[in-house]
């Protein structure tokens, strides 16, 4: 099979030619050495060996074209490398699936589609997104790798974080620079609370929490390569049953990313095609105390310093010199029904939340102001919740306030 496009002088004919290239048909299947492109040859997948010693192979798309080391967004068979890549082929079943097979027969990887097609048969396309789909002839994907994410985020991908209450969508980082098999960092929602919050994690513990969902769907963020300008656009939507999240790109080109790194950072990184390198636009954690809890108990991580550092929240005073213990209450708390709240505006709201539901921003205070163990309230309308009968989101804290952060974009809390 070709990689490229041979330049033949009939137009037509060169592109029917590319046409076929990004197409996997059952009497088409693809073997090492083979490579799809692409329409507009932005990717290509196919086998790659990410170490120099060719000893493992693995089935995957990266993007085609860009100068310096491949730059791999996905990986199929990423915890059973092939070994004997001359053998491996990939090939459309008469059943409409994907598999991934040695010579021997035995199947490395294979998808289960979900649709019993019958006697149509789907073929394999690699979009210009990115996305490498199983397509039946009337136009319908029944299986894409969109929904099998390996460590990176593309443009206009859907990532489902919670399904009814339910973590769906995990990113899990490389082990390493050079090896694809899972690493020990993964970012998901949060198994205790799906629908609400998303971190980072070693292994089982929160290692940046990246904030709890407050109702405001959509961020977007200009992003100055010294090439273009372009803009992100990133909305999160919580639809009742679903938490997601999509980005797209102002200029429609797949050159942005979203990567969990093999050292934990979650990071956007753009294409610069002046310098021929990913630029870093942003990164969690994004400073050291941003990482999980890092300033102890009653204090938070103020990114609205140039250098974000640990600062007491309003009415306690350091534990000692060392940020990491946190600080303690100025003045013991009464607990009387005259103990006041105060706003604190702009906040990453704490963690280990007790979620409250179908209530009032007045009633809400109401359960934390009755309740001498509760140190802290925060209240949102999901006015997007749209069939779910309860759009109120009423957050109640007893005990220690950790993994807090003020930045400009976050909400109140109150103390
Ligand atoms: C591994 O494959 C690459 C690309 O095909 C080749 O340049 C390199 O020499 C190979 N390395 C070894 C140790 O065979
Ligand atoms: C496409 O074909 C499949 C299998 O024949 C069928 O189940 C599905 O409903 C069809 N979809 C549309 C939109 O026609
Ligand atoms: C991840 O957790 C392990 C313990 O499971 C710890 O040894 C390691 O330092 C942690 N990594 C980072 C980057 O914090
Ligand atoms: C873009 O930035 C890089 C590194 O900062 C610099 O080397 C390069 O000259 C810049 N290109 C343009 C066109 O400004
Ligand atoms: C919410 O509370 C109101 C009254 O406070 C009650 O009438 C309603 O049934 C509750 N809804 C749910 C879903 O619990
Ligand atoms: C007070 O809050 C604690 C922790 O949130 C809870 O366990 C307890 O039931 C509450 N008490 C009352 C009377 O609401
Ligand atoms: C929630 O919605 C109610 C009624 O629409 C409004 O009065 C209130 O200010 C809102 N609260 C917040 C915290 O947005």
């Amino acid at each position: 099979m070709s990689v490229d496009c041979i330049p033949i002088f009939f137009l037509l004919f060169l592109i029917s030619f590319c046409k076929a290239d990004d197409q996997l048909t059952h009497e088409k299947p693809l073997t090492h050495g083979d490579m799809f492109i692409s329409k507009s040859g932005y990717f290509a997948l196919g086998f790659f060996s990410p170490t120099s010693s060719n000893k493992t192979f693995y089935l995957g798309v990266w993007y085609h074209g860009l100068p310096g080391p491949r730059t791999v967004v996905w990986v199929a068979n990423r915890d059973n490398p092939i070994t004997t890549p001359s053998s491996a082929v990939l090939t459309v079943t008469t059943s409409s699936d994907l598999v991934l097979a040695a010579s021997d027969g035995h199947s490395i990887w294979k998808t289960a589609s979900s649709i019993n097609a019958g006697a149509v048969r789907a073929h394999a396309v690699l979009l210009d997104s990115g996305n490498f789909v199983l397509r039946l002839p009337n136009a319908t994907d029944i299986w894409q790798s969109f929904d099998h994410p390996t460590d990176t985020i593309l443009p206009t991908m859907k990532f489902l974080f919670s399904y009814k209450a339910e973590v769906v969508g995990r990113l899990v980082a490389w082990k390493s620079s050079d090896d694809p098999s899972s690493g020990g960092f993964s970012y998901s929602s949060d198994p205790s609370s799906p629908d609400l919050q998303i971190a980072t994690w070693n292994k089982t513990s929160p290692y940046c929490r990246m904030g709890v969902w407050n109702g405001v769907p959509v961020s977007g963020e200009t992003l100055l390569t010294n090439a273009s300008t372009i803009l992100y656009y990133q909305t999160t939507i919580n639809s009742g049953d679903e938490l997601y999240s999509m980005f797209t790109i102002s200029n429609n080109l797949p050159f942005t990313r979203v990567i969990l790194d093999y050292t934990g950072d979650l990071k956007v990184l753009s294409w610069n095609s002046h310098s021929s390198s990913w630029a870093l636009f942003g990164e969690r954690p994004a400073a050291a105390c941003d990482l999980y809890a890092s300033c102890g108990p009653f204090s938070y991580c103020d990114f609205t310093q140039i250098v974000p550092m640990c600062e007491c929240l309003d009415g306690f005073e350091p534990n000692d010199d060392n940020f990491g213990r946190g600080c303690r209450r100025i003045a013991a708390l009464k607990c009387d029904k005259q103990s006041h709240f105060v706003a604190l505006p702009g906040m990453k709201v704490p963690d280990n939340f007790l979620h409250i539901r179908n209530k009032s921003f007045e009633q809400c205070k109401a359960m934390c102001n009755h309740n001498c163990s509760c140190t802290a309230f925060a209240y949102a309308n999901l006015s997007s919740a749209g069939a779910m009968s309860d759009p109120s989101r009423c957050l109640v804290w007893s005990g220690e306030l950790i993994d807090v952060a003020k930045a400009t974009a976050g909400e109140n809390l109150y103390v």
